[in-house]
């Protein structure tokens, strides 16, 4: 059987060793040095100023939601446009904190957003805030998308959770809207067992954030911003100023045992996103040429493409069904990521104006399923992979 996902981490065996040294050897495993080293590691390779770790992507997507709202950037009954096919816990935080949320359809060749397909609900809808989802490494026109929020003051805002490491015109994607989040959960690109975080080089959404992961007070600010509010809300009792909370907040935060797997996994991560980039080119060339199977899926637009899944849209369910049966017991394959949102229970129960559907999204999600593309992944295995799906 050929796995989703091969280990927790890169070089397991390796970093569990040093880990339980680092363990044995730690006074504080608490969020601390470790996570800040990340910290600042991390924005680096992303090339954004600052990354603020939480313990999943999922949280990620929360306290940026939450952060944009404490800040007056978003208020309570605004519209968010979002992805169709996506994962559940981007939507949940919007309906969660009272947004209204309006699905966009993706294009069936690249499965994102396209300009054209955001135009359209522009067209339709106030929209203030566009939460775009990379779905598996690829991405539409997201350049396009980026002028057009631009020009219109909407924010936008990308799950980048999917696509850790891909670059498009020759920028990160991750880089292109005020704030992108990331998921380091086992299977993901870079794992640190659970964990997330949100990029950006926007200092008042960055203090935002830290004030949003812990509690809604100031600790994890420097000394200057905690100066700074302790005056603006006037403590100046050192007594009480360590347990004075400012805005609204969660406890969102991580341990020394992530930042530490993440400070490891950083000396590979430009190997693991190479190695997944040749497995997919691989794996793509020969798939993706049986149109008659399967729709056909473009990547020649994108200057680096890194994904932890291979998707595979077919032309019926009936191919797709097929499929399924084929790989039984050899090959582990799931749904489309969450598949189309509005065909989700949840969808149903909490957003009662949606009306129509989207036809693309439907599609993914009625005919769709994807295989896992890890670094770990042999040549026989690769092999096999490309004979059950093209013979
Ligand atoms: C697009 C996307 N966003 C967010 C998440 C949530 O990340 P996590 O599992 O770290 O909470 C996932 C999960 O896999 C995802 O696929």
């Amino acid at each position: 059987m050929i796995k989703l996902i091969k280990s927790t981490f890169y070089k397991e065996k390796e970093i569990k060793k040093k880990l339980c040294e680092f363990i044995m050897n730690s006074s504080q495993l608490s969020i601390g040095k470790e996570c800040r080293k990340f910290e600042e590691k991390f924005a680096k390779w992303q090339k954004r100023k600052y990354c603020v770790m939480v313990n999943s992507g999922s949280s990620a997507n929360l306290a940026i939601i939450q952060a944009l709202l404490n800040l007056g950037r978003l208020r309570k009954g605004d519209y968010v446009g979002f992805s169709a096919v996506t994962w559940s816990t981007n939507i949940m935080p919007l309906i969660q904190l009272g947004l209204k949320v309006i699905p966009i359809d993706i294009e069936i060749d690249t499965l994102n957003v396209s300009s054209n397909k955001l135009i359209e609900k522009l067209n339709k809808y106030p929209v203030k805030m566009l939460f775009l989802t990379n779905l598996l490494g690829f991405c539409d026109d997201i350049d396009k998308i980026k002028e057009i929020c631009d020009k219109k003051g909407i924010i936008l805002i990308e799950d980048n959770c999917e696509s850790l490491g891909t670059v498009y015109k020759g920028r990160k994607l991750g880089n292109f809207g005020v704030a992108s989040t990331i998921s380091f959960y086992v299977g993901h690109h870079l794992s640190t067992i659970e964990g997330g975080a949100i990029c950006t080089d926007d200092e008042e959404l960055e203090t935002m954030l830290q004030i949003v992961r812990a509690h809604g007070w100031d600790r994890h600010l420097t000394k200057q911003k905690q100066l700074k509010i302790r005056v603006k809300h006037n403590v100046n009792s050192t007594f009480y100023s360590r347990y004075t909370f400012y805005d609204l907040g969660y406890n969102l935060r991580t341990t020394e045992i992530n930042g530490f797997i993440g400070n490891a996994q950083m000396k590979y991560i430009d190997e693991i996103i190479n190695k997944r980039k040749n497995n997919f080119l691989r794996i793509a060339a020969s798939i993706y040429k049986n149109t008659s199977m399967y729709y056909p899926i473009k990547y020649d637009h994108i200057d680096l493409i890194s994904n932890f899944a291979v998707p595979v849209i077919c032309r019926s369910q009936k191919i797709r069904n097929e499929l399924v049966e084929k790989c039984k017991d050899k090959i582990e394959i799931r749904p489309i990521v969450g598949g189309d949102m509005v065909l989700q229970p949840f969808f149903k129960k909490y957003v009662n104006n949606f009306v129509g559907e989207n036809k693309n999204a439907k599609i993914v999600h009625e005919q769709g399923l994807y295989f896992g593309n890890n670094p770990e992944l042999t040549e026989e295995e690769i092999d096999k992979i490309i004979k059950i799906f093209t013979t």
